[in-house]
């Protein structure tokens, strides 16, 4: 546990106030200028405990962005001219479905909206809950339901992901061994073959502020931008992007948070005595299912899937934890997972847990979602390890997070063998979610 809880308590929320905007919270000053999807719902849930107003106002605000269609976008761009650059390359005015008071990108982010809703919801008294909960839902349903519509045209069950960005984990070793073995676009090949690549970091914004081993190496950077193009070109419809695309993946991660968010949208239908539309309910069940799809008897875990293929990705990351916290899993196999983080070699280092096991040939202590311990995804897997009654290990886990931020302040990521810091200081959700750690009380 940290040396002085009430210290760290004070710094955490000194970030949050840096980096408040008024009506949302930018993830980091200068990196992350815009207001993020995933973002501020970890931020909100965090918010709630010093502010419940502004932590409502943190989720309202990313309604401004929703599309007319129910799509979340995972970025709504600041207005004024020197954000123009970042607005210009997404062009989301391209698409009729945008709305036209805020631009945004054109794809999305893990769902975690609906857990942020229901944590803020924890805070207030019931008529109070009721009529936020009554704020929200509709945009709530709305989004869930373009998940369905537009990314699981096979209703199949599993929603499927057209960008790195939209898992949250931008490098995550899955996706980017198929963009090295499968994937990376021809004139890519030549820049990195021609060893033009560093030519290309001179014009990169993150890595004058974070050292360039830290962050998605130059040949990442492009192939990402590639892909974004590739989007835009098509005006993020989604029926021209199926035609011909690039990546079409069943994140395991996002598709973990989808259930566990499905499950709070029952929650809220239920307190406002509403049934949730028949199509939806019918696809939220077929998601539970569909998640066994995704193991692997023999190796004994859940992978993320190829679309089209439905070859399943065999490279673990961070996401193999992750049907912890979808929480429809058996015992048997939350335990297995269990043992994974038990297992000092694999997920389980002096500050766990990091986002690729140490054993793979993918990690690298700080290089981004390649290997260091992220504290959102920390959140994810204690909140998940209590709800299968793995209570020491919940607790195990929150303290190892709390002194790790204590010792190398609210980082943005971490390295997981010395738990010193990496990425940006000063970040958000790290700050937040160290509050809630440290204000909810632990059942052991
Ligand atoms: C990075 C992270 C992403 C996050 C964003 C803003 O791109 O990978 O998950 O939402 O930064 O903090």
């Amino acid at each position: 546990m940290p040396d002085d809880p009430s210290d760290l308590l004070s710094k955490a929320s000194a970030v949050l106030t840096m980096n408040d905007r008024g009506s949302y919270t930018q993830p980091a000053h200068n990196l992350y200028p815009h207001q993020w999807l995933w973002d501020s719902c970890f931020i909100a849930i965090g918010l709630r405990h010093s502010d419940v107003e502004r932590a409502k106002t943190e989720l309202l605000s990313l309604l401004r962005g929703q599309w007319h269609n129910g799509m979340l976008p995972n970025i709504i761009f600041r207005d004024g001219f020197q954000w123009r650059t970042d607005r210009n390359l997404w062009r989301s005015w391209l698409n009729p479905y945008a709305p036209n008071e805020v631009t945004t990108t054109g794809i999305t982010q893990p769902p975690m909206l609906a857990e942020a809703v229901v944590q803020v919801g924890a805070k207030l008294a019931w008529p109070e809950r009721r009529l936020w909960y009554g704020m929200v839902y509709p945009a709530l349903v709305s989004y869930h339901q373009w998940l369905y519509h537009e990314r699981d045209p096979h209703g199949e069950g599993l929603v499927l992901q057209i960008h790195p960005w939209e898992t949250g984990l931008d490098n995550t070793p899955p996706w980017m061994a198929e963009l090295h073995e499968h994937l990376m676009p021809l004139w890519i090949r030549l820049i990195d073959k021609w060893k033009l690549s560093s030519a290309i970091n001179l014009f990169r914004r993150d890595t004058k502020s974070i050292p360039m081993d830290q962050r998605f190496s130059a040949v990442e950077s492009l192939a990402m931008f590639d892909i974004q193009l590739r989007l835009r070109r098509k005006a993020y419809d989604i029926n021209r992007i199926l035609d011909h695309s690039l990546f079409t993946i069943e994140d395991l991660n996002f598709n973990s948070i989808l259930i566990r968010a499905n499950t709070h949208v029952r929650t809220i239908a239920k307190s406002l005595q509403v049934d949730l539309p028949a199509d939806l309910e019918q696809s939220m069940k077929k998601t539970e299912k569909a998640l066994e799809d995704l193991w692997d008897p023999a190796t004994a875990q859940y992978y993320s899937r190829d679309f089209i293929t439905h070859r399943l990705l065999k490279t673990p990351s961070i996401a193999t934890l992750l049907p912890l916290y979808a929480g429809t899993i058996s015992k048997e196999r939350a335990q297995h997972l269990v043992h994974l983080i038990e297992n000092n070699h694999h997920f389980g280092p002096a500050f766990p847990v990091p986002s690729v096991p140490i054993d793979s040939a993918w990690f690298h202590p700080k290089l981004y979602w390649q290997g260091p311990t992220w504290v959102n995804t920390n959140w994810l897997i204690i909140d998940g390890l209590k709800r299968y009654g793995f209570h020491e290990h919940a607790q195990a886990l929150k303290e190892s997070t709390l002194e790790m931020v204590d010792k190398a302040g609210c980082y943005e990521y971490f390295d997981p063998l010395t738990g010193e810091p990496a990425g940006a200081p000063n970040f958000s959700w790290t700050a937040a979610l160290v509050v809630d750690l440290l204000k909810t009380k632990s059942k052991t």
